[in-house]
């Protein structure tokens, strides 16, 4: 298996290009199944999560092409051969379970099969299941699928949500779009992902408003149509990369970058003694002189901070001064990269949903284990600014959701590189 060395250096100065958002495409490609025309997506991410949904969406018989290095994907559902989601392409990735409600508004059927736990947390499918019920579904458990039927259709309902879940949502509004009457859906996720997946669903001859609110209300249409979509920006692979140059000093521009999409994040860094400028092109981040303050941080659903960014901030709070705290809100057991860290002299205290971190003056280059997608980058930012050499093992965690990070951070003159195995 490849693993990545890291050798800490000094400041990186330079522009990092900031790719499609991996959570938007995994839900974009779905929506294919929702019409008999075609769905061509620009902007998306190459990554191995994006061949995954290329391999399931091929299963159910749609066509998909990966044209321009993988920039565009060109989708068609004309004919669909399947309704199931079979084990073991749902076990490698849990964002596959964003084909029931698709596959159930058209075809009225779906076999998915539950996705099982995962490094970070149970992650169960109930508030998906409840949401699709009260559209008139009828989904049981057998032999670990759920077996989804809609045989008179869809009909729209109003439905409360117990918790604002992303991939729930993403789930109901794409069923939504086909049933019958209208679907009032409240506490929904506002995630910007959910906004892209909407403006999508529009162009495709959806009727949708209130999308990055918590009430989104969907008025089913009889048959959607084809369209070309872009991918929106990454906010976690950018929020990533703009930890690059907090971490080691420098001054590095985001290219794509939005602030709307970081607004809690940016708050953050800029506790932290960490400046961040609008330009042009996107984003521009430096550090203020001397070391960064230590900030509490608290996970949750957008807009608030984004677990998916708990882990790389935590690299940049391990050598701030004074104690930071993290607390995680949304997934039970997302501090893995914490004992790594450990390794590398930071000094962690976990307890539960909390993370007391105490800022020491450098990190040291250790071998560490990525144990899911996010800890791994955050222990190759640990590692840019560590003394000596870090090897970051397990890496495919890091394929799955970040694209070219070995150039990227190169380009802007860290000391990085894959050894292939
Ligand atoms: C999405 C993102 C993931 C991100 C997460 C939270 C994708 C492909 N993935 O995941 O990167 O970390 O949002 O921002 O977009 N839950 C239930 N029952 C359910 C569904 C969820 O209890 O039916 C719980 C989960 O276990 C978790 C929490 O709700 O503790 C949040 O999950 P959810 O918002 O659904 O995340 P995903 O859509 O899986």
């Amino acid at each position: 298996m490849d693993s990545i060395l890291v050798t800490g250096n000094g400041p990186l100065n330079g522009q990092i290009p900031i790719a499609g958002a991996k959570n938007a495409c995994l839900t974009l490609m779905p929506a294919t199944l929702l019409s008999e025309e075609p769905l061509t997506l620009t902007n998306a991410p190459r990554l191995s999560d994006i061949k995954t949904m290329t391999l399931l969406l091929q299963s159910l018989g749609a066509e998909v092409s990966s044209l321009q290095d993988g920039q565009v994907l060109a989708m068609s559902s004309h004919d669909l051969t399947s309704h199931t989601a079979d084990y073991d392409i749902v076990r490698k990735m849990r964002a596959s379970n964003l084909v029931l409600g698709p596959m159930l508004a058209r075809l009225g059927q779906a076999v998915v099969s539950l996705p099982g736990g995962c490094a970070i947390g149970a992650r169960p499918m109930d508030l998906h299941i409840e949401a699709l019920e009260a559209l008139g579904a009828q989904i049981e458990l057998k032999d670990g699928y759920l077996h989804a039927k809609a045989p008179g259709g869809l009909k729209g309902a109003v439905h409360e949500m117990r918790f604002a879940s992303v991939g729930a949502t993403e789930n109901i509004v794409m069923a939504a779009t086909l049933a019958k009457g209208t679907t009032v859906l409240k506490n929904a996720a506002r995630e910007p992902e959910i906004v892209d997946l909407v403006e999508c669903l529009r162009k495709m001859g959806a009727q949708i408003a209130g999308e990055g609110t918590s009430t989104i209300e969907i008025q089913g249409v009889d048959r959607l149509h084809g369209a070309t979509h872009q991918v929106v920006t990454d906010r976690i692979e950018l929020g990533t990369y703009m930890l690059a140059p907090a971490i080691c000093g420098g001054e590095v521009e985001l290219l794509g970058g939005r602030l709307d999409l970081v607004g809690a994040f940016v708050e953050k860094l800029d506790a932290a003694a960490i400046d961040v400028t609008e330009t042009d092109k996107g984003l521009k981040v430096r550090r203020r002189n001397g070391r960064v303050s230590a900030v509490n941080v608290t996970t949750e659903p957008f807009p608030g901070f984004p677990t998916d960014l708990q882990a790389q901030m935590m690299a940049l709070l391990c050598t701030a001064e004074g104690i930071s705290v993290l607390e995680e809100k949304i997934f039970e057991n997302r501090f893995m990269h914490a004992p790594e860290l450990t390794r590398m002299g930071a000094q962690i205290d976990v307890h539960g949903g909390t993370a007391t971190v105490t800022g020491v003056q450098r990190l040291k280059g250790a071998p560490v284990m990525a144990t899911d997608l996010r800890a791994s980058v955050s222990l190759i930012l640990a590692g840019l600014a560590a003394e000596g050499e870090t090897v970051v093992n397990r890496v495919y965690h890091l394929d799955r959701g970040y694209e070219h990070v070995v150039r990227k951070l190169e380009g802007v003159g860290a000391r990085i590189e894959r050894i292939k195995e």
